[in-house]
């Protein structure tokens, strides 16, 4: 959830740090520093708050001399946000520094050692741990200090570290947390993800589980926990600088939204050759495909959602039972799942932690496991025997949107792939479905067009403090995500039900002034949902209706209304949560909230 990056060259290192860490700071951002060494000194600056308090301290980094260093912007688990507790940490000695991401399990027990040793702790945190160990076993070679430090530490991380013992070289160390090595001509980088590397290089190691590295300026050596070199895997990045920037909008978040034709496309348009969805390395024989008898979908948070939409597709067009589940309670449900249960794993980031563990959980059970995952190299898309990648490009907004929207996407394609396999879709419907999924980035750019006075809108109506999202069947699916974007970006309660259980309970809520937002585009169940809508007025609700732009009946019961363009209805989703993610953007940004940072979230939870 922390950012962190590493650099050695014969430049100063503090800008570069600096600006990898700007690039990093969607990871985390309560807190941000860095440490250069210079000569046999490590200077250190952190700060509570933004990458840029640092950079206002430093003066951009120039007020740091030195060419080696390493940096962090924070996302807090072990001690509040603070000068004292951000990162980099030193050893006593000031000969280690060290960024850390992630847990170190033990770190009670460490510091219960190190502290009967001698050692004196200035922070909160469990990262400091790791630089008095470091101390500790440091008999000269600092190589073999990493290799006996990594040796004593539980937990999942991903650490950079620093040592002044005069040989130029900077560590990274990974356990279960994103790093990956930049190589770039006379200088070499580390960070814990790709957009802090690519204005440098594209020629990056995608480093391993139980791997360190060892980086100068001339040469990076990876090695496995023994301290055997290994095989350096050396991957090109496709996408370039300028995908990771803000290209002209005030916020990551709008920028993304409106990338959604363009990245629908990249996901889709490739893998279709000839009318016909191809996927690139999808293993599963035509006998072990018909040995399936379930679909486990499994994520987080919108890769969830994206999963309850599959769910509807998967089942209407493949006519097997699919369920989607929590990966944080399936890892710890001792779940029924075996070789006949094929798991899809979704996950933008591909190191959300509990995915991982609901993964490998599923595994040893049996599974065949297939991921959706966006980021290139990542854990989970390792960890899977067949991966589909949303080729979305860099996210950087905390909240997902072209993230989701390419993971439906490939939900569909799978939907339609995995029913001519089985055979339960006939040729005419597979390719009038793989004709309808080539024209939905028309009709994305349509719904992002379609509603003009949604800035308006939203300002008059984000002064709701709770708000209620209703549907039925796919429309069901979509409020989940819609009301998460909401909340997450605005700090408004917003909650999700499907139509039909409101008068189960939920009802009670809704009083005068109640803002529902009702979701009407699934048209076999549409005259229920006008049912529901009744029923909100009668008790005083005001309705926000996302409806077909075609229906006219809607308009005259809807106080207002988005509107969404007419899509094939399997695919509508896509089309219907564009105006949603626009709605809860501007009503976030009509109460001036910090839309791409929000509070309390980082965009990886690469923690439990
Ligand atoms: C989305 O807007 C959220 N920030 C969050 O729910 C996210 O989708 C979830 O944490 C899963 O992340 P992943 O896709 O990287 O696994």
């Amino acid at each position: 959830m922390c950012g962190i990056v590493g650099f050695t060259g014969g430049r100063q290192a503090a800008p570069v740090l600096i600006d990898g860490l700007k690039r990093l700071e969607y990871r985390g951002y309560d807190s941000a520093g860095i440490a250069v060494a210079d000569g046999g000194k490590i200077g250190v600056a952190k700060v509570k708050g933004y990458v840029k308090n640092l950079a206002e301290l430093t003066h951009d980094g120039a007020d740091i001399p030195g060419t080696m260093g390493v940096g962090h912007t924070r996302w807090a688990t072990h001690g509040v946000p603070n000068d004292i507790n951000a990162h980099p940490h030193l050893s006593c000695d000031g000969r280690f520094a060290v960024v850390h991401n992630g847990i170190i399990e033990n770190y009670a027990q460490l510091r219960e050692e190190l502290t009967r040793q001698g050692y004196e702790f200035v922070s909160e945190t469990d990262t400091e741990v790791i630089a008095h160990l470091l101390e500790s076993v440091y008999a000269g070679d600092a190589k073999k200090a990493v290799m006996k430090a990594f040796s004593r530490l539980k937990g999942s991380y991903a650490i950079g570290i620093l040592c002044t013992d005069g040989s130029g070289r900077i560590f990274a160390v990974r356990e279960a947390g994103p790093l990956i090595i930049g190589l770039g001509v006379g200088e070499n980088y580390f960070a814990s993800d790709v957009s802090a590397l690519v204005q440098h290089t594209k020629n990056v190691i995608y480093m391993e589980d139980g791997q360190f590295a060892e980086l100068t300026p001339e040469d990076v050596t990876i090695f496995d926990s023994f301290g055997r070199p290994v095989e350096r895997k050396v991957s090109r990045v496709t996408w370039d600088v300028e995908a990771a920037e803000k290209g002209g909008y005030e916020h990551f978040m709008l920028k993304e939204i409106m990338e959604q034709p363009a990245t629908f496309k990249a996901t889709v348009e490739p893998r279709v050759v000839d009318g016909e969805v191809v996927f690139e390395n999808f293993s599963l024989t035509d006998e072990e495909l018909h040995g399936i008898n379930h679909i486990v979908i499994t994520a987080c948070g919108s890769a969830g959602y994206a999963g309850q939409v599959g769910r509807y597709v998967i089942e209407e067009l493949c006519r097997m039972p699919v369920s989607v589940e929590l990966a944080s309670e399936l890892r710890y449900r001792n779940p029924i799942i075996g070789e006949h249960t094929l798991l899809i794993v979704i996950s933008q980031s591909g190191e959300t932690a509990d995915t991982i563990a609901a993964m490998r959980e599923c595994k040893l059970r049996g599974a065949r496991t297939l991921a959706i995952v966006n980021v290139v190299g990542s854990t989970i898309s390792k960890l899977a025997d067949n991966v589909i990648y949303t080729w979305a490009g860099p996210e950087i907004a905390v909240a997902t949107t072209k993230g989701y929207t390419t993971q439906v996407a490939v939900l569909d394609m799978l939907a339609i792939y995995l029913a001519k396999r089985l055979g339960t879709i006939d040729g005419a419907r597979y390719s009038h479905l793989v004709e309808e999924l080539l024209g939905m980035p028309a009709k994305i750019q349509r719904a992002l067009d379609l509603n003009k006075n949604i800035e308006e809108l939203a300002e008059s109506l984000s002064y709701h403090n709770d708000i209620y999202f209703i549907g039925r069947n796919l429309d069901y699916a979509v409020c989940l995500e819609g009301a998460l974007k909401l909340k997450e970006i605005s700090y408004i309660f917003a909650e999700a039900y499907a139509a039909g259980e409101l008068k189960h309970g939920t009802i009670a809520l809704v009083e005068e002034d109640s803002l529902v937002v009702a979701i009407a585009c699934y048209e076999p169940l549409f005259e229920k949902t006008m049912s529901n809508i009744e029923e909100v007025k009668a008790r005083g609700a005001k309705v926000l209706a996302v409806a077909l732009e075609d229906n006219k009946k809607i308009f005259t019961k809807a106080d207002e209304y988005l509107m969404v363009p007419r899509c094939e209805p399997i695919f509508t989703p896509i089309a219907e949560i564009i105006p949603l993610q626009l709605f809860a953007y501007y009503v976030a940004r009509a109460n001036g909230c910090d839309i791409d940072k929000p509070k309390n979230l980082a965009k990886s939870v690469t923690v439990e």
